[in-house]
């Protein structure tokens, strides 16, 4: 039975990723009491030994775990930004193009998407590949997370008890240079980086992210309906990806539960500017349901094996 190691069980995301791989009986998940930073010894020999080794730490953390890997037939997922557009990785977003399955099954080195990236690139690299986007275009876009996207420190942050002083809401990317914007670029063909303003929500899981796109940008006749179609057509047979329309008492597009399992797209505006959305979970496809489905395509088992029931 193939065997699978997670290395930052302890936090946000791979808590949830155990929770998950702990039902699973195709699978070996190796899992000691005592594991991460103390228990290095035990920890390299496991790395060096899964079939995968899920990496779900920090950074710089995650760059010393892959240095202790030294078993060349070990596979690894990093769901860290670190290997978003290095060489030699392939990026594990199964939906992003045809071949992009085929190319993960066959990695050795899968870097997981970052949680807004997920949403922004689903919705905008159709449009793109179809001419409805010119590449060139100044981009901009907005997204709000909650706050576990800030990993087991903000969730802490948020939980402890505060009154009313915790904020409803940050921005936090005030320099423009989120650790997500280069696979952004890469993955939509976009020929400039996209500016990209994250907000943190007092809530904790949930995303939106918000790309309007000026006409200037649009090939001419693109409305809301039709660049809906083109979108259904693109994830026609997609299990994690649905098109949307907006809905409820106010017409509105809600984050609230349930938030689904997949990635949810909608084309709103009207017929001069369009406002792509994606409503996701950033602990679910923005990073667990990722990582499983990046690791089934490796072992070769069912891409949605142990995804399935929460459908
Ligand atoms: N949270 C999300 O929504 C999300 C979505 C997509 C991708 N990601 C990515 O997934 C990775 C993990 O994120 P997270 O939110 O799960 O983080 P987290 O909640 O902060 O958990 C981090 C994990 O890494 C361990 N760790 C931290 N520093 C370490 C060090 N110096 N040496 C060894 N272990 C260390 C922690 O162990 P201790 O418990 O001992 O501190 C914990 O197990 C990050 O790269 C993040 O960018 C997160």
């Amino acid at each position: 039975m193939k065997s699978v190691y997670i290395a930052g069980r302890s936090g946000t995301s791979g808590l949830l990723l155990h929770e998950m791989l702990q039902k699973r009986e195709d699978i070996r998940l190796l899992a000691p009491e005592v594991q991460g930073r103390d228990a290095l010894d035990r920890e390299t020999e496991l790395l060096n030994t899964a079939d995968v080794a899920i990496l779900c730490l920090p950074s710089a953390a995650g760059k010393k775990a892959l240095s202790r890997i030294t078993n060349p037939t070990i596979r690894v997922i990093d769901t860290s930004t670190t290997h978003s557009v290095a060489d030699g990785w392939v990026y594990g977003l199964p939906e992003l193009k045809h071949g992009q399955r085929e190319a993960i099954s066959q990695a050795r080195r899968v870097s997981g998407p970052g949680c807004f990236a997920t949403g922004f690139i689903l919705a905008l690299r159709p449009l793109v590949d179809g001419g409805l986007v010119d590449p060139a275009a100044p981009i901009c876009v907005q997204g709000i997370g909650g706050y576990s996207a800030g990993g087991k420190r903000m969730v802490e942050w948020y939980e402890q008890p505060k009154g009313d002083t915790a904020p409803f809401a940050q921005v936090f990317g005030l320099n423009l240079d989120h650790a997500q914007v280069p696979e952004m670029q890469r993955y939509t063909g976009l020929q400039r980086p996209p500016l990209f303003v994250p907000w943190v929500g007092n809530f904790r899981r949930g995303m939106l992210v918000s790309i309007p796109l000026h006409r200037d940008w649009l090939k001419p006749g693109a409305s809301p309906a039709s660049v809906r179609e083109v979108l259904r057509e693109r994830y026609a047979g997609e299990r994690l990806v649905s098109i949307k329309t907006r809905g409820g008492l106010t017409g509105s597009i809600t984050l609230s539960n349930p938030l689904g399992v997949g990635v949810e797209l909608y084309v709103e505006g009207n017929d001069d500017h369009l406002l792509l959305m994606a409503r996701l979970d950033n602990l679910g496809k923005g990073s667990a349901i990722a990582a499983i489905q990046n690791m089934n395509l490796l072992l070769e088992c069912s891409e949605y094996a142990g995804i399935e029931e929460q459908f």
